[in-house]
């Protein structure tokens, strides 16, 4: 059943999505890029990131260019998003959860060493992937989380900071006072403020932004990282996919990587970019291998409350993945795109989808 926004309240809006949609996938159109896309592809270095990774392919390639080792070039190109205010997704200005703390999710994956490190429901710490790395280099530990991954931070002397800007605090109190009509909350006036009063639940108040980035240096060396503040108004101690290696992230540095964004709870029933590297193992296509993770993606999903009226999954989930050779693609169930940097600047390419709308 679709949730709908009124001005204090939720509207329950068209009939229920439910049993026997699924037929109506066929229906569905099954997209690929322009083949430009593909002809480009092959070179090395090479850097990949979700779209809002210009930014930061531009500063990992030149690092790259610099002979800078590949997860340190990854890392300090995701750097420049965790650090902006202005990006409400990841690390520093991200939405905060349900209660109004920010709570950030990271792992990065070194593909020479052949190591990973990740924190979750990290506090705090504005660069979480740099803690990430630091869990992979300087403990014995892959994963750690909450209160002792920001110890574990502090310890090797960061600075507990509060992430959480007066615009994430904002649209925070927005959210907060016009969840229900019944409750002890009320915004300021009798309107939503700025709130397009059409916008539905899943598209404007549940965002799942974060930043991918993979690199394969000229030697063929592969590194990754993902980092991000994870679903705004999410559960307390809720920890989607980033952190989670073979989720959000995995590489190996003798086939490729891939890495996601959206739907972490999507991702995480599948261990989906784990999947696509062993597609890419078997010879896939990075974009092939990434489409085939989408078919697996849609097959999971049978619950109404995540499907479209025409059996299509009604939310957004995104994969990037590249090869050792410097091949590239990324999917997601409708018209998407993703930033690539082989050399000659950064640039958003289209990436294939299973459904046109
Ligand atoms: N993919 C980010 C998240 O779901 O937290």
């Amino acid at each position: 059943m679709k949730l709908r926004w009124s001005r204090r309240g939720v509207l329950r809006a068209g009939a229920a999505a439910g049993v026997g949609l699924l037929g109506s996938r066929s229906a569905a159109a099954l997209g690929a890029p322009a083949v430009h896309t593909r002809r480009a592809q092959g070179q090395r270095p090479l850097v990949i990131s979700s779209a809002n990774g210009l930014e930061a392919c531009n500063r990992a390639m030149e690092m790259l260019e610099a002979g800078e080792d590949t997860l340190d070039s990854v890392i300090a190109g995701v750097n420049i998003v965790e650090l902006d205010p202005e990006d409400t997704s990841v690390g520093y200005g991200g939405l905060p959860n349900e209660a109004g703390v920010v709570q950030l999710d990271s792992s990065v994956m070194h593909g020479p060493t052949r190591n990973g490190g990740a924190v979750a429901c990290i506090e705090g710490i504005k660069t979480p992937s740099k803690v990430a790395r630091l869990v992979m280099e300087r403990t014995d530990h892959v994963l750690l989380v909450g209160r002792g991954a920001q110890e574990f931070a502090r310890m090797h002397g960061d600075e507990i900071e509060t992430l959480l800007t007066d615009g994430a605090r904002l649209r925070w109190l927005e959210w907060k006072e016009n969840l229900s009509d019944r409750d002890d909350w009320f915004p300021p006036s009798s309107g939503v403020g700025d709130f397009p009063e059409d916008d539905d639940f899943t598209s404007f108040y549940r965002e799942h932004g974060t930043i991918n980035c993979n690199a394969v240096a000229a030697n063929g060396d592969i590194s990754g990282v993902t980092t991000t503040s994870g679903l705004a108004w999410k559960i307390p101690g809720r920890v989607g996919d980033s952190p989670i290696l073979g989720a959000g992230l995995y590489l190996d540095n003798d086939v490729g990587a891939c890495g996601s964004t959206g739907r972490g709870e999507a991702n995480l029933l599948d261990c989906c970019s784990f999947l696509a590297v062993e597609f890419m193992r078997q010879g896939k296509h990075p974009q092939d291998a990434c489409l085939e993770v989408m078919r697996r993606v849609e097959h999971k999903t049978v619950d109404p409350r995540l499907l479209r009226e025409d059996g299509t999954p009604n939310f957004s989930v995104n994969f990037y993945a590249l090869n050792k050779k410097g091949e590239f693609g990324g999917a997601n169930f409708r018209p998407s795109r993703f930033a690539v940097n082989d050399g000659s600047g950064s640039r958003h390419v289209d990436s294939a989808y299973l459904y046109e709308r």
